[in-house]
């Protein structure tokens, strides 16, 4: 199902009340989150939200896509500690209820087979949140992955590290290496909010939209699943 909005705003108002209404249906909710530019306004619209109507959250669990290799969460561009700006500072959350996998693990194949468990044994993702990189990734699942991979260690495209460096400074570099939720994953969420804003994700949306589920382009798993949603900006959908 595709719901395309008039701009940025009204598709962070609408992916936030989705997740606004995740949390709200049951106290041990489960949620799948992302990072990326394009939630930066979500998260936002859903903390404005938290303080009009605030939740009991001592039963939420959270679960990250993906986490540089390397970057621990104290690097300003570790997804852990987007998360801990944008959102998790914010709510009133006990360790170990927010978890981004963690790069930094001395074992990272046991960090992947781990987190896989662990989404298992908090119940299943109830939502999993995504965005798309420009050559068709979730998480950091890259061209190529099997839809059936757990977490697991990858290695970046140059296409990736390119369009992700824009958030590190000057003379940084941009990691080789992530671990990511695997498609399998994601695609055991009981729902997929699929979330592409800004006319730089119109030429992807228009592969994801003429392509068969395909490897070559990992968004495209997402329709295999019974309950997904692409929601966008006029700007990301003016090829469609
Ligand atoms: C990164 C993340 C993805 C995200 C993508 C798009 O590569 N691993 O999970 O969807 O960026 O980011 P943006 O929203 O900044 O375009």
């Amino acid at each position: 199902m595709y719901l395309i909005f008039d701009d940025v705003q009204d598709v962070a108002r609408y992916t936030a009340r989705q997740l606004y209404r995740v949390m709200a249906r049951r106290p041990r909710a489960v949620l799948g989150l992302a990072t990326g530019g394009t939630m930066e306004p979500v998260y936002a619209e859903l903390l404005a939200l938290l303080a009009q109507q605030p939740l009991e959250l001592s039963g939420l669990s959270t679960f990250n896509l993906d986490e540089y290799v390397g970057l621990s969460p104290c690097h300003s561009q570790s997804y852990a500690y987007y998360m801990d700006q944008h959102l998790f500072r914010h709510l009133p959350l006990a360790a170990g209820q927010a978890r981004v996998p963690n790069g930094i693990a001395a074992d990272l194949a046991a960090e992947s087979s781990g987190y896989s468990g662990a989404i298992a044994a908090a119940g299943g993702l109830d939502l999993q949140l995504l965005g798309v990189g420009s050559n068709g990734h979730i998480g950091f699942n890259e061209p190529g992955t099997p839809f059936d991979a757990g977490t697991h260690v990858v290695e970046l495209s140059e296409q990736t590290r390119h369009d992700n460096a824009r958030f590190f400074d000057a003379g940084e570099v941009v990691p080789c290496r992530a671990i990511t939720m695997g498609l399998r994953d994601i695609l055991q969420a009981r729902e997929l909010l699929f979330v592409a804003t800004g006319r730089s994700k119109a030429p992807i949306m228009e592969a994801i939209h003429g392509s068969a589920p395909s490897e070559q382009i990992p968004a495209t798993a997402i329709k295999t699943h019974a309950r997904s949603c692409i929601v966008l900006d006029a700007a990301a959908a003016e090829r469609l």
